[in-house]
């Protein structure tokens, strides 16, 4: 059989030991890949500057497949994730989670086995941060219709070929009524093109209070980025923590697969590091490769070694890293190698919702202005706008009495007008208050489509 060429990515601290561990237990395996080492982490920044050089990235470009162990990101320092490098210059929009209980390691729950699938590129992960006032500080939440699709589309199309039964969409659309609606909305487009899978939707609140009271429910999860990443690591927990959880970031043309756990500096170089959370990464991996022969064969002696007693010190043993992957090796059954199957980890399918190329119509801005000590002395009319409200931190504070909030230096000022207005008379807007002397930090437009409202309404407007 034709080997593949992986890209290996060591990672830092027990990343080497762990990737070792899984290099050995592949090779005892047979498993037809050939690995190609390629830097990221602590050791490339020390040498390049950069924690993922450009040669890392061509290399899983090239391969389109790659294994990574954990990175170490330095605090301070401006050093830029490198996992978040990594998924962003590769768009690998999907990362995928199997939370399933391992029936030798002890849990509160039995029967867990719950695919989470999260978008890992937009939401708030965008990393659009400004300071508005000195005191005020924003993160963009960005939610677009085909980065959605992408991640559900990819999410439906998994749950087809595992033949499971239910997707749920988890969301806090009843106060991102704009954000997550879109994303909601998306899921019920797609879901209805998989009339043979059950699909529902749920508050990210419930389901949390849901996946630590009967989680068993659960059977494939679909998230935006950052629902998702809490969640995921809330179902790592409840199948045995991070030790035990692997995962994949899949894109259009290469796929990422690495541990959730990080570069444990605490025990590096000591021979202590469970390999397991890498080595089911690693099997996920083969699966996607469709090499579901040598995934089942590594699989079952992983499960059998652990039944057997032989553990890590993080699962309660006393097993080094080095004995732990020699008793996998142990294990492994012979492999009847006559090809792989069919893959079991869908690739990437190509979006086919049509854009949304509604007309808009301008009828009027938000202008955030900063102003200290109550609220602001805005002209009630400028031109065609006439000032509808102003709110502070979302609450309305005029007109009518205003609450007894606490008000800070960042006024959101919502000018409306009777006719549609152009981009030109929102610019005159903006001077014209600057001209009174009052301080502007952003401007938002408010457009409509079929006389609906392209923004969130304020309160009681
Ligand atoms: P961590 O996951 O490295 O460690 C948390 C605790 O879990 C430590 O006590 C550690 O010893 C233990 N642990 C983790 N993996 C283990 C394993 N395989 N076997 C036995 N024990 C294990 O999280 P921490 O300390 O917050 O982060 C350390 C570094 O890792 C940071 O620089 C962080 O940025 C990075 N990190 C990298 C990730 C990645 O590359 N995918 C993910 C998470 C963190």
């Amino acid at each position: 059989m034709s080997k593949r060429t992986v890209t290996l990515i060591e990672g830092d601290g027990i990343g080497p030991e762990i990737a070792k561990a899984v290099v050995d237990i592949f090779s005892a395996a047979a498993v037809p890949v050939t690995w190609e080492r390629a830097e990221a982490g602590l050791v490339s920044i020390d040498k390049t500057g950069s924690g993922v050089p450009p040669e890392t990235l061509e290399a899983i470009k090239r391969n389109g497949i790659a294994l990574k162990g954990p990175t170490t990101t330095p605090i301070g320092g401006g050093h830029k994730s490198v996992n978040v490098t990594i998924r962003k210059t590769l768009e690998l929009y999907a990362n995928v989670r199997l939370a399933k209980s391992i029936p030798a390691v002890e849990t509160r729950f039995k029967g867990v086995d719950i695919l989470v699938v999260r978008e890992n590129v937009e939401d708030t992960y965008a990393g659009i941060e400004h300071w508005q006032t000195p005191n005020v500080a924003q993160c963009l939440k960005l939610i677009t219709r085909q980065g959605s699709e992408a991640v559900i589309r990819y999410t439906f199309e998994q749950a087809k070929l595992l033949g499971r039964k239910r997707v749920t969409c988890v969301h806090k659309a009843n106060i991102h009524k704009i954000t997550d609606g879109l994303f909601l909305d998306v899921f019920r487009e797609v879901a209805a093109e998989y009339p043979d899978i059950v699909s529902d939707d749920i508050i990210v609140d419930n389901c949390c209070m849901q996946l630590v009271s009967r989680p068993e429910q659960f059977d494939v999860l679909v998230l935006p980025n950052l629902y998702g990443d809490i969640v995921s690591d809330l179902c790592a927990g409840i199948v045995g923590g991070l030790g035990v959880a692997p995962g994949g970031n899949i894109g259009r043309s290469c796929a990422v697969f690495e541990a959730v756990h990080g570069s444990a500096p605490d025990i590096a170089g000591k021979n202590l590091a469970n390999p397991t959370a890498l080595l089911l990464s690693a099997i996920q991996m083969l699966q996607y490769m469709g090499l579901v022969k040598h995934a089942s064969a590594i699989g079952d002696a992983l499960e059998a070694t652990l039944a057997s007693g032989t553990r890590t010190r993080d699962l309660g043993g006393t097993a080094s890293t080095t004995e732990f992957a020699a008793a996998i090796c142990a294990k492994l059954s012979a492999i009847d190698d006559d090809g792989g199957n069919a893959a079991r980890v869908a690739t990437a399918t190509a979006e086919s919702l049509s854009s949304n190329t509604e007309a808009w119509t301008l009828v009027g801005a938000d202008v955030f202005v900063q102003h200290e000590g109550g609220l602001p002395p805005m002209p009630e009319t400028v031109g065609p706008f006439t000032l509808r409200l102003m709110s502070n931190r979302g609450t309305k504070v005029w007109p009518g009495p205003t609450p007894d909030i606490l008000i800070v230096d960042h006024h959101r000022c919502r000018y409306v007008a009777s006719t549609p207005v152009t981009r030109t008379d929102i610019l005159n807007l903006v001077s014209e208050i600057t001209a009174s002397g009052i301080t502007w930090c952003h401007v938002e437009l408010l457009n409509q489509a079929s006389g609906e409202a392209r923004y969130s309404k304020a309160q009681g407007e």
